[in-house]
């Protein structure tokens, strides 16, 4: 059995248009939903990405506005520049970009951003709202792999749910997401000594680790769906996931390629949670 492809790119356009619909109905009350983008410093990636940002804004009708600031620019000015914009009623998210540079404190940047502002979902409010079922921003990577899991039909009430990785960005706050639907939930890291054994049980994979082949196919369950946020280069320098596509394809029931999978979908959820911003702020 081949596995059926979960198409980023096609649910990420769905999600767009669907902006861009709820964007055009805030327009016609006067409203024009608002992103800030801080980027500090040269990172070559980091304004890529902050250039997605912009141009995926723009076209679903939301305003983006990306402020650059230098690598030398003070933590005093940055956490002003915060607080101005959190004060700012026409802006509704601000989205500090990381890395920052090393002089400064990532997480007390990050604290800085009002929680109702916060559509990146890395602030601790939105951590302890996702964990405790409060109304907050969800962080886009995990609420993408959601939004893929819901489009497949998959009901993930007593499945069992595999996270591998457990970062504050992905794999804790996706497990949090898969536990609301009432799935059992196991994260396996570094130190998980038999991760195959774990993986072997698993109806829904979800790898985000950061490592090629991390997820083989003797580590998979037939039918299993399989989500991979890894973001690689092979040894051809081709993107690659944390998965071993080829191989795990012939035995997961679902799949997401990368490219073309989750990342797409990373970017359609910041529109969403802009867009959510921008609602509740007006409601
Ligand atoms: N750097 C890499 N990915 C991200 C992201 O999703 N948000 C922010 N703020 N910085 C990043």
């Amino acid at each position: 059995m081949t596995a059926q492809l979960i198409d980023g790119n096609a649910l990420a356009k769905t999600i767009r248009a669907e902006v861009a619909g709820r964007t055009a109905a805030l327009k016609a009350r006067s409203i024009q939903p608002a992103l800030s983008i801080i980027l500090v410093g040269e990172d070559p990636a980091s304004q890529v990405y902050t250039k997605h940002k912009v141009n995926d804004s723009t076209e679903t009708g939301l305003q983006a506005t990306l402020e650059r600031y230098p690598a030398d620019m003070s933590e005093a000015d940055l956490l002003a520049r915060i607080h101005a914009l959190n004060d700012d009623p026409a802006v509704h998210g601000i989205l500090v970009q990381l890395p920052l540079p090393k002089h400064m404190d990532s997480q007390k940047v990050i604290e800085t951003i009002s929680p109702a502002k916060d559509v990146d979902g890395f602030h601790i409010h939105s951590a302890g709202a996702l964990m405790t079922g409060a109304p907050g921003f969800w962080p886009c990577t995990p609420y993408g792999c959601m939004k893929m899991l819901e489009s497949i039909g998959c009901k993930l009430r007593g499945k069992h749910a595999v996270v591998i990785g457990r970062s504050n960005i992905v794999g804790k706050p996706m497990a949090m997401m898969l536990l609301a639907q009432s799935a059992t939930v196991t994260i396996c890291h570094s130190a998980t000594g038999d991760l195959k054994a774990m993986t072997l049980q698993a109806d829904v994979i979800v790898a985000a680790v950061g490592k090629r082949n991390v997820l083989t196919a003797d580590m998979v369950k037939p039918g299993a769906v399989v989500i991979d946020v890894g973001m690689n280069r092979n040894d051809e320098g081709k993107l690659c996931g944390d998965v071993d596509f080829e191989g795990v394809r012939e035995v997961a029931g679902w799949i997401t390629p990368v490219p073309g999978g989750v990342g797409p979908m990373t970017r359609a959820m910041l529109l969403v949670n802009t867009l959510e911003a921008a609602e509740r702020a007006t409601a």
